[in-house]
């Protein structure tokens, strides 16, 4: 098909692998098709990649598992292309970005590809493939952020939404592929996220969440040749003091980054969330230098001991990596005495993967995947036990919850979070007390499941705020 606009209406299905900067970016990608204001016609989003004119994969290659689900997934959608050749297929995100031309080279049926940096022109990119049939691939990176970069309104989802401050990594961690798919650190200015978060407190939006590779080492550019003293903790106060906004997340953050000044944060702004994912990736002090992450463990633990102190009650979650090359049973023994002392509430935890260009990869001590797998497997039991432990001590507490609205399995029911980050569900409408999402609520807990609380209103029915 020839033409130099987009015909309307048509449907793009969009799929969406890896963390929270990946669905922020399908959000922002989805928002330029979908929006009519944006160009001649908009797409509607299907949920059925069958009956799609436009295919997206937004991708995440952090481990080799997740880079080849993309593989698997663009050979499922070959026969799509054959039938109707009108079809257009997109790699987009981390995988697009590090490999580029030779995905093109690889699936013969791929239309474009379309890296971390150049997601905000898919509609100038889908032209171009439109017009000339070409295949496209933009995988150009930047050193500073496109005018047009975040210009599109953040996606709404209930009182919450995202709002990116950064992107990009400088840390090269020996094993980790993100500074190469997602490029060098780069801040969004302050001035940028306070106006779009007071667009959005204006919207209705009651609870934002920060997000970047390494929000916490936030450092905006100089403007007109001035470099303002900003840093995480100085953005922080705007944010919690725009009207409107009653809760504050962040993720994630670098443990390096946890200044003190930012733990104390906790304890005097109550909008700031009673969590933290601090990435921890390993207790061993030894494996800690070789991943390059730039604390020890006691740095570390001194870290969680101050925010426990600030903010009793903190819900702490990390991210832990096993069979790291070189890694021994005694440096195993010494991360299960981190979590054990720590006590996170959530742990996303993973066997190591090697991924090419990075420096770990070429570490001749890679751990035989049979030993990395039981390792992987001890943890995870004994985490298991410890969350439940955890969530237990909820019970019979009085917690505020962010109301988000009915709930999945029970339309009857609302839903909603503590600041402790925990789902919980509770009685709606024919409860007697009139409640909408957005409210803040206090609830005691009652019961307590693997994966959400029960609640029920207290007996005053109080709102908090
Ligand atoms: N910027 C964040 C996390 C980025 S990737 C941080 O520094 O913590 C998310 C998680 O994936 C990492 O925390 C790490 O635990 C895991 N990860 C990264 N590379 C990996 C690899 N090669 N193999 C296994 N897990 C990996
Ligand atoms: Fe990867 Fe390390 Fe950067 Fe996190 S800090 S994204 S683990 S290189
Ligand atoms: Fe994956 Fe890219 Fe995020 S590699 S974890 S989607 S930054």
């Amino acid at each position: 098909m020839k033409s130099t606009e987009i015909s309307v209406p048509e449907r793009v299905y969009i799929e969406t692998f890896g963390c929270q900067m990946n669905s922020n970016d399908s959000d922002r990608v989805l928002s330029i098709l979908t929006s009519s204001c944006n160009g001649p016609g908009g797409y509607v989003k299907t949920g059925d990649p069958f009956s799609a004119d436009l295919i997206l994969l937004n991708t995440c290659s952090v481990r080799d598992k997740a880079e080849q689900k993309v593989y698997s997934l663009l050979g499922r959608f070959k026969p799509v292309k054959i039938e109707r050749p009108s079809v257009i297929i997109a790699v987009l995100g981390c995988v697009a970005q590090q490999q580029g031309l030779k995905l093109l080279k690889r699936i013969p049926y791929l239309d474009m590809v379309v890296g971390t940096q150049n997601l905000h022109r898919i509609r100038e990119l889908l032209i171009a493939v439109k017009n000339g049939s070409e295949r496209v691939v933009a995988v150009e990176e930047s050193l500073t952020i496109g005018e047009d970069e975040y210009t599109v309104p953040t996606k709404v989802d209930g009182p919450k939404a995202f709002v990116p401050i950064m992107r990009g990594c400088d840390n090269f961690c020996a094993y980790c592929i993100v500074p190469y798919t997602r490029g060098r650190e780069v801040s969004r200015a302050a001035v940028d996220i306070i106006a779009e978060i007071k667009e959005l407190a204006s919207r209705g939006v009651k609870e934002v969440t920060l997000i970047g590779q390494n929000v916490n080492s936030y450092a905006p550019p100089a403007t007109g040749g001035v470099k303002l003293n900003e840093n995480f903790s100085a953005l922080l106060k705007e944010v919690v003091a725009v009207d409107g906004v009653n809760r504050v997340r962040f993720v994630t953050s670098h443990p390096k980054d946890t200044s003190e000044e930012l733990i104390a944060l906790f304890g005097t702004e109550r909008k700031i969330a009673t969590s933290l994912h601090l990435p921890v990736q390993s207790g061993s002090n030894r494996l800690l230098k070789l991943m390059g992450r730039g604390y020890t463990v006691k740095e570390y633990l001194g870290k969680i001991d101050l925010l426990k102190e600030v903010k009793p009650g903190i819900a702490l979650s990390s991210d832990i990596i096993v069979g790291f090359p070189g890694e021994t049973d005694e440096d195993f023994s010494s991360t299960m005495a981190l979590i054990e002392r720590v006590r996170y509430d959530n742990l996303f935890s993973f066997k190591y993967s090697p991924r090419p260009g990075t420096r770990a990869a070429l570490f001749d001590s890679q751990v035989d995947p049979a030993v990395a797998s039981k390792r992987l497997q001890i943890l995870q039991k004994r985490q298991r036990q410890i969350s439940a432990e955890k969530s237990e001590a909820l019970k019979g507490r009085y917690l505020e919850v962010l109301v988000e609205g009915a709930s999945k399995g029970d339309k009857n029911e609302l839903t909603g979070r503590t600041a402790c980050n925990k789902v919980v569900n509770f009685p709606g409408s024919g409860s007697g007390f009139n409640v909408v999402p957005g409210d803040m609520i206090e609830l005691l807990i009652t019961d307590v499941y693997p994966n959400s609380l029960r609640g029920v209103y207290n007996e005053r029915g109080l709102l908090c705020s």
